[in-house]
């Protein structure tokens, strides 16, 4: 097997993605997310031999946004099995994340649980499966990053909160179709919150250990997802985790993944190792422009990617 030096690579990644930090434009839509420094970037590499590798601000708190997602998505579907299909779907929406237009034609179903109605979904899900839902999804986070610290930003949630105004509008439209269950405020609370948690990549790449190695504990290797369930997230993370943009990422970079408006990616290949980035600025889909750029080069020079 090919030796691949990734502390070099990560160097080169560095200096070739240097030039395009101000191309991005940070969330305008929530005031919090819109103070941040575009000139700003991240990455951590986690082998599944635990062999770590870091560049740039790797070790600095940003807001996740919807790469929160996969983890309540993971909890839900530990939870439920395959019983949460018949609230939600599973294939590409090919429209913006926060988008309505497929709701109505599809029953008040979303698409599936990355979109911003699918993720309600799965909010409302674990709502009612958990006396204190926000707890349940800051411990599984903190449980597969080893970091105890990892908190919600405060500042952000009210911000997003007082700017969820489609996000409000797509869990009262889904309530009309009864597919969702709870008070439409607690959900948004909830919703807004899970969304306003902090983490760095370090953070993130340790996390997504649980999809690279099959569902397990990343440090007790005690198995949290059995191998078949790991591999559904997997492929939905591929299918869905980049919204308007997945066929995009999918030729240009070749993962599965998530991404969040706070400017984070957080990716793997199955079986060998995780890979996060950060860089606040977005690009008109609302993924990190620098984020898909430092991947796009990571697959190209280690010559790894699912395809
Ligand atoms: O609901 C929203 O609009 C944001 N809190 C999360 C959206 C998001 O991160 C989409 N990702 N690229």
């Amino acid at each position: 097997m090919k030796e691949i030096n990734y502390a070099q690579v990560l160097e080169t990644i560095h200096q070739k993605i240097s030039p395009h930090l101000q191309e991005g434009k940070t969330a305008s839509y929530i005031p919090e997310l819109s103070k941040v420094d575009v000139n700003q970037f991240g990455m951590s590499v986690c082998l599944n031999t635990d062999v770590e590798y870091v560049i740039g601000s790797s070790e600095k708190n940003f807001s996740i946004q919807s790469v929160s997602k996969a983890f309540s998505f993971a909890l839900a579907y530990k939870l439920l099995g395959e019983r949460l299909w018949k609230r939600l779907g599973r294939e590409p929406s090919g429209n913006r994340f926060d988008s309505l237009v497929l709701l109505e034609n599809e029953n008040g179903i979303p698409r599936n649980p990355f979109i911003n109605a699918g993720a309600l979904v799965v909010m409302d899900i674990l709502m009612q499966e958990f006396s204190n839902p926000l707890k349940e999804i800051l411990v599984f986070i903190q449980q597969l990053s080893g970091n105890p610290n990892i908190k919600v930003n405060e500042q952000v949630r009210k911000s997003e909160y007082e700017s969820a105004n489609r996000n409000f509008a797509l869990a009262y439209f889904m309530k009309s179709f009864d597919n969702i269950k709870s008070d439409v405020d607690e959900l948004l609370d909830l919703y807004c919150a899970q969304c306003a948690i902090e983490m760095t990549c370090v953070d993130l790449a340790r996390s997504f250990r649980l999809f690279s190695t099959q569902g397990l504990n990343p440090w007790s290797q005690k198995r949290i997802l059995s191998k078949g369930q790991t591999k559904r997230i997997n492929s939905i993370l591929m299918t869905c985790g980049l919204y308007n943009a997945v066929g995009d990422f999918a030729y240009r970079v070749g993962i599965p993944a998530k991404s969040g408006v706070g400017g984070a990616i957080v990716g793997m290949i199955p079986g060998e190792l995780s890979v996060a980035t950060w860089s606040p600025g977005l690009d008109s889909n609302g993924n990190s422009l620098v984020g898909i750029l430092a991947l796009e080069h990571f697959t190209s020079l280690t010559e790894s990617s699912i395809y």
